[in-house]
């Protein structure tokens, strides 16, 4: 087998737990020629290095933070029908001279909740949040049907987000609002699914709950119990840290399915990482792989 060459394109970008996730799958199924690793691009040498690596023979890349949507202005890719209607695209495959792009975080996210054995089919989706992540995330559910509401911090961004991706979709069930509403909203929901960058970095001691006005009189415990009656799942898309705030608050009951981002993670990976191949890699090597990664960074800090 001749050496083939993988990467993540992103800035920063030394934190990204691809090359590990990645590098374990090719070692599993003994494709040891193989190599995966991360890139400092900046939007600006985006287009440049994306060009260098087509002439070095790479076969795949992942693209992250900030340029997911600056790949567009590139010119360079063909997108495929859905990272087109996102705006964003996170796996490039070079093929035959051409440059293919696709988004497999929103069916990344799809398959954890599958694969922790959340179904999704006709379920009610609240969605937190209305920036990148959260585009695709409702497309997709859009798409497949469900009704999907997107609550945000700054309520026009998400009814300006639920109205274009109704359109996209012609899912006429998808709304926009504030956080105003977001108890009532969280009562509605089967499933939440908070994208915000709320429970990390210099947020990592605030939760979405903080920030939902409470009735008066009651307590935020007893809004969330209230709230989260009746076997709901509670999705946080943040995998480091591995808990957040929200998903400690969620877990008020037994009956509160709570998923973090490392399956997302990991399944959005698997995806790109079929594309490129055509074989399926084995996602517990790959969970494995980076939650290894995530406990050691937590020693060292
Ligand atoms: P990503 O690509 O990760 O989704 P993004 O596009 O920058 O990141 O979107 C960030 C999201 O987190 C937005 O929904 C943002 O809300 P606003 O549109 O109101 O800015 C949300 N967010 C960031 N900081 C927040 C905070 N302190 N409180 C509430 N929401 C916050």
């Amino acid at each position: 087998m001749k050496q083939c060459r993988f990467g993540v394109f992103g800035f920063p970008v030394s934190h990204s737990l691809s090359p590990v996730m990645h590098s374990a799958a090719f070692k599993s199924l003994g494709m040891e020629k193989c190599e995966y690793e991360a890139y400092a691009v900046t939007p600006e040498n985006l287009k440049q290095e994306v060009q260098k690596a087509q002439e070095a023979g790479f076969t795949g890349l992942n693209l992250t933070i900030p340029l997911k949507e600056k790949i567009f202005e590139t010119g360079l890719i063909i997108p495929d029908e859905f990272s087109k209607k996102a705006g964003a695209v996170n796996t490039l495959h070079f093929k035959d001279g051409k440059i293919k792009g696709y988004n497999t975080d929103a069916e990344g996210a799809f398959k954890a909740l599958e694969e922790a054995g959340c179904s999704t089919d006709g379920k009610n989706i609240l969605i937190i949040g209305a920036g990148g992540a959260s585009k695709s995330i409702s497309l997709f559910f859009a798409k497949r049907g469900n009704p999907v509401k997107i609550i945000n911090r700054t309520d026009e961004k998400s009814k300006k987000l639920a109205e274009e991706i109704s359109e996209k979709t012609g899912n006429r069930n998808v709304f926009g609002g504030g956080f105003e509403t977001g108890w009532a909203d969280l009562k509605k929901a089967d499933m939440i699914i908070q994208t915000t960058e709320l429970g990390m970095g210099k947020y990592e001691n605030v939760s979405v709950y903080d920030r939902l006005p409470l009735e008066k009189g009651k307590k935020k415990e007893e809004m969330i119990r209230d709230c989260l009656r009746g076997g709901k799942t509670v999705f946080d898309v943040v995998y480091n840290p591995e808990e957040t705030k929200f998903l400690k608050e969620s877990k008020i009951s037994e009956d509160v399915k709570t998923l973090n981002g490392v399956m997302m993670l990991v399944c959005q990976g698997a995806l790109a990482f079929e594309i490129w191949t055509g074989k399926k890699p084995d996602i517990s090597v790959m969970k494995e792989a980076v939650t290894e990664a995530l406990s050691k960074e937590k020693e060292n800090q």
